[in-house]
């Protein structure tokens, strides 16, 4: 999924013709990690403010990857109270893209439409409730020209029944077309769509640039024991530019929660990737992160949030599938880790060999 840059999706912010744009030219230079005074964090170089964390909606819905390929009913009400939860708890930046939860999987529901809906009922009873939401052009092989961004964005626009969308990012940059694509993302900053985008990194900065569009985020794979982006250039080259650093999958997809061990493994695909005899070179990083949150009152899942947030320009998006973990959420900031936990961790977390994110990352 993560190619050239190992960028999953790269995301920019919008310029200034649009309507409700909190968007302004990027700053270059120095960790762009500007806290609020509500305690959000801005995008890189825009006006968008959001959450210290956000959470991920990948699996809402899902039948290609999540949930052992069946939706129902029972997963849909857990997933909405993983919603409300998270905004209850002050988690407000919800990740989406268009494929989540796509057609082509058997007995999928849309994520963009799951969203969207509980986006509207909890408006119907709680009117000023805030949320930021970001979603994702996927850079199919089919699509072509610079209309297909604008007319997938206005479908995502439909499934999330909003009439812009806060960040809009390219999905697999690196794959081709990256060039008219982002001018297409342009396009549709300034038709009022989105107010912000997304592409390859130090490329599609100076392209956004040029259209006085700054690139707000990159979206990669991070957590733990997924330090690519560390090994790579793709953090110290965000912290260059001043882009946020988005880090998806932060709980190495559950596998650093504490929860997995190696005689109880994750069911489905991540089955394949957080085997037995990997969940057992784990275990002594996990007890540690057990013993280092008992410290704090916290569990291994805010440890290992924490420990990102600590790396400063990072926004952790981990995904929730019900309530207990969206406010698990919650606690993982308005603390800290020493510096020496934070160094310790990594060492020990170094002595683990990386595993692939999920099946696709490395096509
Ligand atoms: N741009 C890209 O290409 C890309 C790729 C992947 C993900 N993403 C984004 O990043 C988001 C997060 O990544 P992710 O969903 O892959 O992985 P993740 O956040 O690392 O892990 C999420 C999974 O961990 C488990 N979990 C969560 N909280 C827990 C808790 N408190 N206690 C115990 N288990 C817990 C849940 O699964 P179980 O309960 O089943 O264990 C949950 O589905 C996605 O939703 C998506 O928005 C983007």
């Amino acid at each position: 999924m993560a190619l050239h840059l190992s960028s999953a999706c790269f995301s920019a912010f919008s310029g200034s013709k649009v309507r409700a744009v909190r968007a302004v030219a990027s700053e270059q230079g120095g960790v762009s990690v500007k806290t609020t005074d509500e305690g959000k964090v801005k995008l890189g170089g825009s006006e968008l403010k959001v959450t210290k964390l956000g959470l991920g909606a990948w699996s809402w819905g899902d039948t290609s990857y999540w949930n052992n390929f069946n939706w129902d009913d029972r997963k849909l009400k857990a997933a909405k109270s993983a919603f409300d939860a998270s905004i209850d708890g002050g988690i407000t930046f919800f990740d989406t893209a268009e494929v989540y939860g796509s057609r082509m999987s058997f007995g999928a529901i849309s994520s963009e439409t799951l969203l969207g809906r509980f986006i509207k009922e909890r408006k119907e009873r709680d009117p000023d409730f805030e949320v930021a939401v970001a979603t994702k052009y996927a850079a199919l092989p089919w699509r072509i020209g610079r209309e297909s961004v604008i007319s997938a964005l206005k479908d995502s626009l439909s499934r999330l029944e909003l009439s812009c969308v806060d960040l809009y990012q390219l999905h697999w940059p690196g794959i081709w077309g990256n060039e008219g694509y982002i001018d297409c993302l342009s396009d549709s900053v300034e038709r009022g769509l989105e107010k912000s985008v997304g592409k390859r990194l130090r490329e599609a900065y100076n392209q956004l640039k040029k259209r006085g569009i700054p690139l707000a985020s990159n979206q990669v794979n991070y957590s733990l024991i997924y330090r690519l982006p560390e090994e790579n250039g793709v953090k110290s080259t965000c912290d260059e530019l001043g882009i946020t650093l988005i880090a998806y999958s932060p709980l190495a997809q559950g596998a650093l929660t504490g929860k997995y061990t190696p005689n109880n493994t994750p069911t489905g695909p991540r089955g394949s990737i957080y085997t037995p005899e990997f969940m057992t070179k784990l275990q002594p990083l996990i007890n540690r992160i057990k013993e280092i949150g008992e410290g704090y009152g916290k569990t291994p899942t805010q440890v290992v949030l924490n420990w990102l947030v600590a790396q400063e320009n990072v926004v952790p998006i981990p995904g929730a599938r019900n309530a207990e973990q969206a406010q698990e959420f919650a606690g993982a900031v308005g603390w800290t880790l020493s510096n020496d936990e934070v160094e310790e961790l990594r060492s020990m977390a170094s002595q683990v060999k990386p595993v692939v994110g999920f099946p696709v990352e490395k096509l």
